[in-house]
């Protein structure tokens, strides 16, 4: 539907920027860290970096938290590091490690910026990995012990808090996201079995909250996208509405309704993957209640019907947007209107407007976007970056948030990603997303300056007109 005007963006609207720990911190093992799965990684893509020093931020957090508020951001979701906390993800709390989050969010909060924290961010405890990781419920319960922790440590001063980020990513595509670990699990029914202790842990977590910090809020953090069935065949819309429930709607209802969406329910029955449920799991699901949604977006996803024999497994888009195909399930289909970015993801602004409708139209929850943006290998020219490709991408997806708003979606922030160069989970500094152009290469350091790019000046015109002013 079309408007003759378009409502302006709500004057309390977070406009924000988003990191994520081992992204962005380096400072691999200090102050009393502990590794995570991604600090032991020896295996990356040739040419490409570790995560050992990303962008520095764990040293210059003071500069960046400046750039931020020079930015303009009204909100910035990042992720705590748990072996910061918790060096081996059980145990007392590693003081420096929490002070360092005491001095981000302060600073943060001294600057008018709201802290948006995810509690946890593919970077699981290397110590509880040995220990098998989310195979094992102990680390259902050493989750809920972590989350205790940061409700107590940091509850008077964080409102917003997001739980697990893109649970299904780490479900579906784990080996892309680099969140497998050493701990050795096989096969789809044990991957699902993890999947279910990590929904009992997270729902855990929101009721903890809920009883430590009244008035907080919480929310999971999907990676989320709509499924368009390739053609108008019936048979293409039951493999879209299929392929719905697997990726989407199974994350989701678990965490907003606390159930297993019936028809991703069936297909795990069918494979004969579906977890075992303790006896007081499906109370503890239920119980834990998000505030609002929180989900990252990037693309759509095409399918059609599968044909029933191998051709079905045919690979559209790449890394944790990648389409697989599955027998009896899907294909995927390449969709012909949209463009795609340099590295094979499908660019759908549009999409973006239909999926906030979907998530909006099936659990009413106030939603923020978390994640969405656009990794290009950018390039420092006499000091300047010129990303003009970024801005257009934003110019774009924000006006379909603020098509949505027109629609009735109650969206009440956006928060893409990143607000600064970030190492890629599996692609290395050259893919990068910020706003702030961290200068170092993969392998040499040079002097990790930060530097503002042509989307920097253009999003900081956007915030301070409140959305209304997205041209340049
Ligand atoms: C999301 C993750 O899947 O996509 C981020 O939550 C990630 O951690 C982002 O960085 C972009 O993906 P990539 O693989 O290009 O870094």
């Amino acid at each position: 539907m079309d408007y003759k005007l378009l409502k302006p963006f709500p004057s309390d609207f977070l406009w924000g920027a988003s990191t994520s720990a081992y992204q962005v911190e380096g400072g691999w093992n200090e102050d009393g860290k502990g590794p995570s799965i991604v600090d032991v990684r020896t295996e990356f893509p040739e040419g490409t970096t570790d995560f050992t020093v990303a962008a520095d931020h764990y040293h210059r957090y003071a500069e960046d938290v400046e750039l931020f508020a020079e930015l303009g951001l009204k909100a910035y979701r990042f992720s705590i590091a748990w072996t910061r906390i918790q060096p081996t993800g059980t145990g007392s709390v590693n003081r420096a490690g929490a002070d360092f989050y005491h001095k981000l969010i302060d600073s943060l909060v001294e600057r008018g910026i709201e802290p948006i924290v995810t509690m946890y961010h593919f970077d699981l405890p290397q110590a509880l990995d040995e220990q098998g990781g989310w195979s094992n419920p102990a680390t259902v319960n050493a989750f809920a012990d972590y989350a205790r922790i940061l409700f107590e440590e940091y509850g008077d001063k964080v409102r917003y808090w997001l739980t697990i980020n893109e649970q299904n990513m780490m479900i579906l595509h784990g080996d892309a996201v680099g969140t497998t670990g050493t701990s050795g699990v096989t096969g789809k029914k044990g991957v699902y079995q993890q999947n279910h202790y990590m929904a009992v842990a997270q729902a855990r977590a929101m009721a903890l909250c809920h009883e430590i910090v009244p008035g907080a809020k919480i929310g999971p953090a999907p990676n989320i996208v709509s499924v368009y069935p390739a053609t108008c065949a019936p048979e293409d819309v039951v493999a879209a509405d299929d392929w719905d429930a697997v990726r989407n709607l199974l994350y989701l209802d678990l965490a907003v309704r606390g159930t297993y969406h019936p028809l991703a329910w069936a297909y795990l029955v069918e494979r004969g993957w579906q977890p075992d449920i303790a006896p007081g799991d499906e109370e503890t699901l239920k119980a834990g209640k998000p505030d609002y949604i929180a989900f990252n977006y990037y693309s759509t996803q095409t399918v059609g019907a599968s044909t029933g024999d191998a051709s079905d497994l045919q690979i559209r888009g790449a890394d944790q947007q990648i389409v697989r195909g599955e027998i009896g399930l899907y294909r995927a289909e390449k969709n012909p209107h949209l463009p795609t970015n340099a590295f094979g993801w499908e660019i759908d602004p549009v999409g973006f407007r239909t999926t906030l409708r979907r998530v909006w139209d099936r659990y009413r929850l106030p939603i923020i976007i978390t994640e969405n943006g656009i990794g290009a290998f950018d390039k420092l020219e006499d000091g300047q970056v010129h990303d003009q490709y970024r801005i257009d991408y934003y110019q774009r997806h924000i006006e379909q948030i603020q098509y949505a708003l027109n629609d009735g979606v109650g969206i009440f922030g956006y928060c893409p990603w990143a607000a600064i160069d970030v190492i890629s989970t599996h692609q290395g500094c050259s893919k990068r997303y910020g706003f702030i152009y961290v200068n170092r290469e993969e392998f040499d350091l040079l002097d990790l300056a930060r530097i503002k790019k042509d989307s920097f000046h253009w999003y900081q015109g956007v915030i301070k007109t409140n959305g209304a002013q997205l041209g340049q």
